[in-house]
C-alpha cells in the first residue's frame, strides 16, 4: 500500500478545503481528482458530464487512481463524491493509501451548495432530496473504505485537521 492520505465523502463535506489546509500543515503535494481531469481533458465537470455523461466520467475516475497509484507517494489526495461507490474504485482507494471519510449530514450539504452551479447531479428540482437519496445509497460505501470516519458536519476545517492528525497513529 502507498503512503497517501486520501479524502472521501459526500459532495460539500469538505475533502478538497481540508486537503489544501492538510497539504500545507504536512508539507505533503494535494491532487484533487476533479481538477486532475478537468486538467487532462481540458474541461470542466459540467462539461464532461453534458458532452460525454456520466458513465464516461467515471471511466475517468477510475483511470485517475490508476494514474495516481503510479505517481509519487505521500500526497493529500481529496476524491470526487462518487468515485468511491464504483466497485473498481475499493480496491484502488485501499492500494493509494489510508482513507479518511468526512461525514456530513444532507442538511449541512444542502445549505453549503444550495447555490452552487457546479454539481450536475445536484441541478435537480429538489436537490435536498436527491442528497438524501444519494447520501443513503453511498454513506455504507463510504463507510466500507473507511480507515478513520470524522463526524464533520459541526466541526470546522481547523478541527477536522486536528482529529486527522491526532489520528496520525492509525495513519
Ligand atoms: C460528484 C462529486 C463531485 C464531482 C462530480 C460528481 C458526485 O466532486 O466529482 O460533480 O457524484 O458526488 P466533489 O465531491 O468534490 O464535489
Amino acid at each position: 500500500m502507498k503512503d497517501n492520505i486520501i479524502l472521501i465523502g459526500f459532495m460539500g463535506c469538505g475533502k478538497t478545503s481540508v486537503g489544501i489546509r492538510l497539504s500545507y500543515r504536512m508539507k505533503r503535494t494535494m491532487v484533487d481528482t476533479d481538477k486532475w481531469i478537468e486538467k487532462k481533458q481540458k474541461m470542466t465537470i459540467t462539461d464532461i458530464f453534458d458532452t460525454y455523461g456520466e458513465d464516461t466520467f467515471r471511466r475517468m475516475e477510475t483511470e485517475c487512481l490508476k494514474e495516481l497509484i503510479q505517481a509519487a507517494d505521500g500526497q493529500i489526495i481529496s476524491v470526487g463524491g462518487g468515485l468511491p461507490v464504483r466497485e473498481e474504485n475499493h480496491r484502488l482507494l485501499r492500494k493509494l493509501g489510508r482513507v479518511i471519510y468526512l461525514k456530513v449530514t444532507p442538511e449541512t450539504v444542502y445549505l453549503r451548495l444550495k447555490d452552487d452551479i457546479s454539481r450536475p447531479l445536484l441541478q435537480v428540482e429538489d436537490p435536498l432530496k436527491q442528497i438524501c437519496v444519494l447520501m443513503q445509497k453511498r454513506a455504507p460505501v463510504y463507510e466500507a473504505c473507511a480507515d478513520v470516519i470524522i463526524e464533520a458536519s459541526e466541526l470546522s476545517f481547523e478541527e477536522i485537521i486536528s482529529q486527522i492528525l491526532a489520528a496520525g497513529d492509525v495513519l
